[in-house]
């Protein structure tokens, strides 16, 4: 189950499939880990396994299925890397059990999707949407009387993330106001103001643009009292979850005159797939966007996404760091250039550490750091011993460390 002492880079097979930016091969060769494959399509139950078999780390997009069934039928992989945002692809829990750490990006296509809200704002003051599709119809459609610069209009933002805050600072730059509200304390970028209460940001804002999770506080966040209480001319963007809106009350908001416009790129149910029918209470709606949730696809993103998962693969396996992983302990390191690195993964449960030390120390090997970090059933231990320790001595020490009950996997970083 464990990887030699010091296996050489060389040696650690990776496979990448469904068209991974090649930035991630880049990143991988630059480290020094030139054994990749990367593979353009999908696979699935015995041909993935068959594939995968014998890898040591595998980087897989949505459409590969990590079942348990796949995780039984592979030997020696160490992490897997979702190069996406989504995880549920992979059976967390299963790869946990076996001490395989999923690693994902998150945040790579922050500003893919502040660029797009940006736009949309820019293109819901001045209708742009209605006025192309009428000029698509051979209608010339020159008003201006109801097209708005956004030069001191009041942008809300709620959810003052990642992306929030991203949006915060590109709005200000084209002079708009902003103001923000998030259920956790956020210091204020550049001029933005936070207030207290969704209420009263929906009350000044302009132009409200969705930037939280979809979770029970925000599911259907946007009733149509919330709605109500918007300004009348306001328009509402939501790039975040499509639960956050009830998209009945906000098309009857729109049908009725009370707000002014909306775009949407995210929807309660999405289709599978390119091509599919795709269905919403808002279509054919005058001054409604509605985009197929490409806020964050953008070719710039994906090179993003490339280069964060392959260096957090890189760092578990130079350093053993799990910072990131969405189903391990999470555990930040810097590399060990003045110590050999022992990594121990195993249940969590009582006398795990107390029996880990026992053996470093019958081994009269001195420890010069020590971390330990839990996340349900796994416990993770990270041990910095003196470098002048001999590789046999290591070798036997991992043996030891192995036999201990419980015990998952151990590496040692030589
Ligand atoms: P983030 O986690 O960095 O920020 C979310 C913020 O929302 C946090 O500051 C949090 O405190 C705040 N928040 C949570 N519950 C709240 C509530 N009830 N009221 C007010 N604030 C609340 O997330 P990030 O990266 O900024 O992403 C935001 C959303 O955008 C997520 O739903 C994400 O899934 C979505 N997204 C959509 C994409 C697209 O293609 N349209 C691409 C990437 C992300």
């Amino acid at each position: 189950m464990s990887l030699p002492l010091s296996l050489s880079k060389d040696k650690i097979r990776i496979v990448l499939l469904e068209g991974i930016h090649p930035r991630a091969v880049e990143v991988f060769r630059e480290h020094g880990y030139t054994n990749v494959e990367s593979l353009s399509s999908t696979l699935a139950d015995r041909s993935l396994v068959k594939k995968i078999g014998d890898a040591h780390m595998v980087g897989i997009r949505s459409r590969t299925q990590i079942s348990p069934g796949v995780l039984e039928g592979v030997n020696k992989l160490i992490a897997i890397g979702c190069f996406c945002i989504g995880i549920d692809q992979v059976s967390l829990e299963d790869a946990a059990a076996k001490g395989i750490p999923v690693f994902n990006a998150p945040h790579s296509n922050t500003r893919s999707v502040a660029e797009m809200v940006i736009g949309l704002t820019i293109m819901l003051l001045r209708d742009i949407f209605p006025k192309s599709l009428a000029a698509h119809r051979h209608e010339w459609k020159k008003s201006k009387g109801s097209s708005y610069e956004v030069r001191g209009k009041t942008l809300g933002i709620v959810g003052y993330g990642h992306i929030g805050s991203q949006v915060s600072i590109l709005a200000e730059a084209m002079g708009m106001r902003v103001v923000y509200h998030d259920i956790q304390t956020k210091l204020p970028l550049g001029n933005a103001r936070s207030v207290d209460s969704l209420d009263s940001l929906l009350e000044i804002a302009d132009v409200v643009t969705l930037h939280v999770p979809e979770d029970e506080s925000t599911r259907k966040m946007m009733t149509g009292e919330k709605l109500g209480r918007m300004k009348g001319s306001a328009c509402l963007i939501n790039a975040s979850r499509g639960g956050v809106v009830d998209l009945e009350a906000l098309a009857d908001a729109l049908k009725s005159g009370r707000l002014r416009g909306a775009a949407i790129d995210v929807f309660p149910r999405e289709p599978g797939s390119s091509g599919e029918y795709f269905a919403s209470p808002l279509i054919g709606q005058e001054n409604v966007i509605l985009t197929p949730h490409i806020g964050g696809s953008t070719l710039e993103a994906q090179e993003n996404i490339g280069a964060e998962v392959a260096n957090t693969l890189v760092y578990f396996s130079d350093r053993g760091a799990t910072e990131g992983a969405v189903n391990f302990p999470a555990v930040n390191l810097q590399p060990n250039e003045h110590t050999h690195r022992i990594l121990h993964i195993h249940e969590n449960k009582p006398g795990m550490l107390k029996a880990i030390n026992e053996k470093v120390a019958n081994r009269d090997i001195n420890v010069l750091g020590q971390y330990l970090e839990t996340r349900r059933q796994i416990g993770y231990v990270v041990l910095d011993v003196d470098p002048e320790v001999s590789r046999q001595l290591l070798q036997e020490l991992r043996v030891e460390l192995t036999g201990i009950d419980g015990t998952i996997r151990t590496r040692v970083l030589y």
